[in-house]
């Protein structure tokens, strides 16, 4: 199985490191009951503004209901298609719009909608599971397949599964997959004391 540790400057938490986006899904092993409550109860108990919970996730297990599953996967674009036929599990985080208390608009949605997510794939890691979190897909299309209220917006399609060898994967999607994570410097992303005023650590 490949794996992709993040290379970093201090050493960070296991379960931080080895967290990665692998496009390499096992068809064949399928993603338990059991496994995805852990999933669920991991994002369940993430953070949001006012204890809102404001994210909502569709889910759709290939081995239980192909017809759903195909209709989300219909959604997907080209290139995701490629590598998530092969995923046994797909799930579409959606953040709603308002407190749920009070109604008022709650601009923290998508910022909590995200925090839950990346729970949900730290979780996995745990699990030995690959959590890989995607963008490119039909939100329209998402949104009429699945009647989602207006009041949620659709936000990432998530394939969920087991790793397996990047053999299985077309030259371009294989390439992806064995390219080296990177990420930028630090001093481009964190600022202390004013904007652009890179940190000094
Ligand atoms: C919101 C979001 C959307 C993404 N969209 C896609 C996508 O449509 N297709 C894809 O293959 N990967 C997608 N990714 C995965 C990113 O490319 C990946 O997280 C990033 O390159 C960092 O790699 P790592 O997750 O392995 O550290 C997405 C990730 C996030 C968080």
């Amino acid at each position: 199985m490949l794996e992709k540790h993040a290379v970093t400057n201090v050493p960070i938490h296991d379960l931080l490191s080895r967290r990665w986006s692998s496009r390499a899904f096992d068809a064949q092993r399928p993603v338990g009951r059991e496994q995805l409550a852990v999933l669920l109860e991991a994002a369940r108990w993430a953070p949001s503004c006012n204890g809102d919970e404001p994210w909502r996730y569709l889910i759709w297990d290939r081995g239980r209901d192909l017809g759903g599953f195909q209709k989300a996967f219909d959604c997907l674009s080209e290139n995701n298609r490629k590598w998530v036929k092969n995923v046994p599990l797909l799930m579409l985080s959606c953040a709603g719009s308002v407190f749920g208390a009070t109604g008022k608009p709650n601009r923290w949605t998508q910022h909590d909608t995200g925090a839950a997510s990346v729970s949900m794939a730290l979780q996995a890691v745990a699990l030995g599971l690959m959590v890989h979190q995607m963008g490119g897909f039909d939100a329209d299309k998402a949104r009429a397949a699945f009647a989602i209220p207006a009041e949620y917006t659709p936000m990432a399609m998530i394939a969920v599964g087991y790793q397996t060898t990047p053999d299985i994967l077309d030259d371009e999607t294989k390439a992806k997959e064995l390219r080296p994570r990177a990420r930028k410097p630090v001093a481009e992303c964190f600022f202390e004391g004013g904007w652009g005023n890179p940190v000094r650590i």
